[in-house]
């Protein structure tokens, strides 16, 4: 198979989506297969997880299915070891899982400061460490961060802006660790993208025509991104067209964190 990642055995976590429609996860694991890999699609749902599997297989590429919770770090092994033995060893992981609760300081138990921290950073590095192992030369790292972890945004969830904002500093120490090994590491950082992920868990029970529009509206560009803008990003990192870059955090948000002063 030709394509920008011919040969490459990806895993994609999170490669689902909590609804219909196009998710960031679900575009990446398609995208990664349109251009030539083959795709190990985890979710905590199978029939998440098979359903992306399936789109992949309709269309020609190869995919295969891992179903398990992936803030269990004995899941992350497992999860490597099925990489091993579906796809031979493992030259990409895309994390892309990410939960919020909404609220600030005053509103955020520990519990459920805990349960964004276990989604958002612990289980990335259960993934980073089972799967580091089995990737050399030309393996690739890719995080799927926000643009609330640099910036405060129209919401308050004041879990999700730190564990994002630690996701990034993350990457960026995975980055320099394994580059002698040839391993590189970079995070994507969505600004406003519309997903089913936002009707499921930013703004649940509100009419989603108006809050795509006020989305759109803080945009410099004037539209929200969609799946394909995160994973068209998402790819590039993977890619050998980006060798020389690690350490790295990619915005894909129309301009919006331009506008909110960030330094990144
Ligand atoms: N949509 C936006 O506006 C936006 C903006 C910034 C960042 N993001 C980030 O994008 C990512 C979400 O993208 P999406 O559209 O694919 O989301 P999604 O909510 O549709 O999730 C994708 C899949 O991940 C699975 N999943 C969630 N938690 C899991 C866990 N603990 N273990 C195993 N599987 C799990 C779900 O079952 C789902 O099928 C998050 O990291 C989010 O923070 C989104």
């Amino acid at each position: 198979m030709s394509g920008r990642m011919a040969g490459k055995r990806v895993i994609v976590i999170g490669a689902g989506s909590v609804g219909e429609g196009w998710g960031n996860g679900k575009a990446a694991a398609v995208l990664y297969a349109r251009e030539g890999a083959q795709v190990l699609c985890v979710d905590r749902s199978l029939s998440a997880a098979a359903e992306t599997a399936a789109l992949i297989t309709t269309e020609g590429g190869t995919a295969h299915t891992f179903a398990g919770e992936m803030t269990d770090p004995l899941a992350a092994t497992a999860m490597a070891g099925a990489a091993k033995s579906r796809m031979g060893g493992l030259d990409v992981m895309h994390f892309n899982i990410g939960t919020s609760v909404k609220g600030g300081l005053e509103e955020t138990g520990f519990n459920d400061w805990n349960k964004v921290f276990s989604v958002n950073l612990d289980a990335a590095f259960h993934a980073t460490k089972a799967c580091v192992p089995l990737m050399g030369q030309g393996g690739a790292l890719v995080y799927i961060s926000s643009l609330a972890g640099l910036n405060n945004g129209p919401y308050r969830y004041i879990g999700y802006e730190a564990s994002k904002a630690a996701l990034q500093r993350f990457a960026r120490s995975v980055a320099v660790e394994y580059a002698p090994r040839g391993i590189r590491a970079n995070t994507v950082v969505p600004g406003m993208i519309d997903t089913p992920h936002v009707a499921a868990m930013i703004a649940p029970g509100q009419d989603m025509e108006t809050v795509r529009s006020a989305r759109a509206a803080q945009v410099p560009l004037k539209r929200q991104g969609t799946a394909w803008d995160i994973a068209e990003a998402a790819l590039f990192l993977a890619s050998d067209a980006a060798g020389f870059i690690t350490g790295v955090d990619l915005r894909v948000d129309g301009g919006m964190g331009t506008l909110m002063g960030t330094s990144a």
